[in-house]
């Protein structure tokens, strides 16, 4: 149990947009295949993670109040960070005025969610302020000649402002996993492309997900029917109703982004995120349950307790 709470929030999607359509001008596809096969209609692309992060981070200290000297730790989880180094949030500390220090964390799609519990470890030891961004730019790594990975991907960035609180817990419960057994089942090399076998990457997303989720209900106490929203992985529409039908979650407690945005990866959990609170989806005290997946095999959850700042 940590006593983070959410006090700003914002999200970042770079201009370009390519629809289904689009792309079917380049690749053999159609609108269609790609809808059916996984519920996405169009995503953004040409990103930068330095600059998408930045954007999004700025906005949410500004939502939040906090002036960026106040920021005493910037988590930034991405797999695609501009350079292989100097880290990302090193470039983004100095462009957006920070003065702490800044770490990329790379558990891929998972990152969100992971960044999230690491942050709440630190509030629990004495950090106030910590800004976490979860952004990534896969369309710079993705093979555009593959149409079995290229029609998935898009980028993004998504922003929260955590601050330490007297108030009770918001981290109720979380689960965090890594199975490197199937690394080669999704991977990218130096210098490469995105390499993925859809099906097995399907077939243990699914398991990953519930699995993830159970375990951090379980640790907080919860069951299904306590939870207001769920903010899955956006990865697949198949991939997330099929967990939800095994964790026997109606879809309609899901928050999602995916048709306008495709798979973000990191950024894909902070994007639904920030999509159902400005919907106004869950009320003080509401319970969320945020469940993500990906390369590694990496998958993470966690059980929030919503704890709104008051403005
Ligand atoms: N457009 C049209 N046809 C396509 C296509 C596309 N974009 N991509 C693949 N196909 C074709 C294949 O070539 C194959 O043709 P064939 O039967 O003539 O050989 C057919 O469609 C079926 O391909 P298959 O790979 O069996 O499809 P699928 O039902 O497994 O769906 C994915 C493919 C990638 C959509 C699906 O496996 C998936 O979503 N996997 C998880 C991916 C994921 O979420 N990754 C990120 C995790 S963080």
């Amino acid at each position: 149990m940590a006593h983070g709470r959410i006090t700003g929030w914002a999200t970042h999607l770079p201009e370009r947009r390519l629809t289904n359509h689009d792309l079917a001008e380049f690749v053999d596809t159609t609108d269609e295949w790609i809808r059916e096969r996984s519920g996405i209609a169009a995503r953004h692309v040409d990103g930068k993670v330095t600059e998408m992060s930045t954007i999004a981070g700025r906005d949410a200290l500004a939502m939040a109040g906090v002036d960026p000297t106040d920021v005493g730790l910037l988590l930034l989880a991405t797999c695609s960070s501009d350079q292989q180094f100097p880290a990302s949030a090193s470039v983004v500390q100095h462009k957006l005025g920070l003065r702490c220090g800044a770490i990329d964390m790379n558990a891929a799609c998972s990152g969100f969610v992971y960044g999230l519990v690491t942050a709440m470890q630190f509030t629990e030891g004495g950090v106030d302020t910590i800004l976490l961004i979860g952004s990534d730019a896969l369309s710079s790594v993705v093979d555009w000649t593959d149409r079995g990975t290229c029609v998935l991907f898009g980028d993004g960035a998504g922003a929260v402002v955590i601050q330490r609180s007297a108030d009770s817990p918001t981290l109720l419960g979380w689960d965090l996993m890594s199975d490197g057994s199937a690394a080669g089942i999704l991977s990218c090399e130096h210098g490469g492309k995105i390499f993925m076998n859809g099906k097995e990457v399907f077939r243990r997303a699914v398991l990953a997900m519930e699995s993830a989720a159970r375990n951090a209900m379980d640790r907080a106490g919860v069951t299904m029917d306590d939870i207001t929203l769920v903010v899955p992985h956006q990865a697949n529409i198949r991939i997330i109703d099929a967990a939800m039908k095994r964790l026997d979650i109606p879809r309609e407690k899901a928050a999602m982004v995916l048709e306008r945005t495709g798979n973000t990866s990191a950024a894909s959990i902070p994007l639904a995120l920030v999509d159902a609170l400005d919907d106004d989806r869950v009320a003080p005290g509401d319970l969320m349950l945020m469940v993500g997946f990906g390369a590694g095999m990496s998958s993470a959850a966690a059980v929030i307790r919503w704890d709104p700042p008051s403005y």
